[in-house]
């Protein structure tokens, strides 16, 4: 078991990469999946630096692209650890895309992976505490606290409203959605 401890700067990792034209889509603008999978490298490289063990990415939260990133421009993902718990770390990724000809920079969008360190035996394995030296740090852990509590609840409350989906009202119920029922 490791009872170490790790400060949030010792993993902090950023990732900049150049939006070529083979990362863009039918419009013109990056791929979506383009970003996710920069997202993902960047996650691994800050959990697995705060571990020092080999991570799974478990869960992705809060991901929206507002803004579309453009063929030229640089995109930087800067990655932090939010919070840890026994195995998982919850990664804040601040994505941000800069016109270097027009010296401007846009922040896309904030989003949190959820990574898992696995030991030699393939099974989660306990991470460094997490040291917080600002208050910044301790309000970004106590917000993935209230993220977690959320999400749970979310969970449970969809599992319930699964449950009571009757579909001999679904006539009724989806009268003014924008479907056409055909059973
Ligand atoms: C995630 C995984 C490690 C959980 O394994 P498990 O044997 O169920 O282990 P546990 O229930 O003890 O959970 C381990 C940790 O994962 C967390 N976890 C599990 N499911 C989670 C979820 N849906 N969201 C967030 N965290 C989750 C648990 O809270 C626990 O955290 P903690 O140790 O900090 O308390 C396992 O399901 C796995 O390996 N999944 C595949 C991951 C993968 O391959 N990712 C690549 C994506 S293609």
């Amino acid at each position: 078991m490791n009872e170490s401890a790790k400060p949030v700067s010792a993993s902090q990792t950023t990732i900049t990469e150049l939006m070529i034209p083979s990362y863009a889509n039918f419009g013109g603008k990056i791929h979506g999946g383009i970003l996710l999978s920069l997202m993902d490298k960047v996650a691994y490289a800050c959990a697995s630096k705060h571990s020092g063990a080999y991570c799974v990415t478990v869960s992705v939260d809060k991901v929206e692209f507002l803004q579309p990133v453009e063929v030229g421009e640089l995109v930087s993902m800067h990655a932090s650890v939010n919070y840890v718990g026994n195995s998982s770390m919850v990664i804040g990724i601040r994505v941000e895309s800069q016109n270097v000809k027009k010296g401007t920079s846009k922040h896309t969008n904030s989003c949190y992976f959820t990574m898992v360190a696995k030991g030699d035996d393939e099974k989660p394995t306990t991470v460094p505490k997490l040291i917080l030296e600002n208050k910044e740090q301790v309000k970004r852990f106590i917000e993935m606290i209230t993220m977690r509590e959320i999400k749970t609840k979310m969970k449970e409350e969809m599992d319930d409203a699964r449950s009571h989906i009757h579909l001999e009202t679904a006539a009724e119920f989806l009268k003014n959605e924008r479907c056409i029922l055909k059973v």
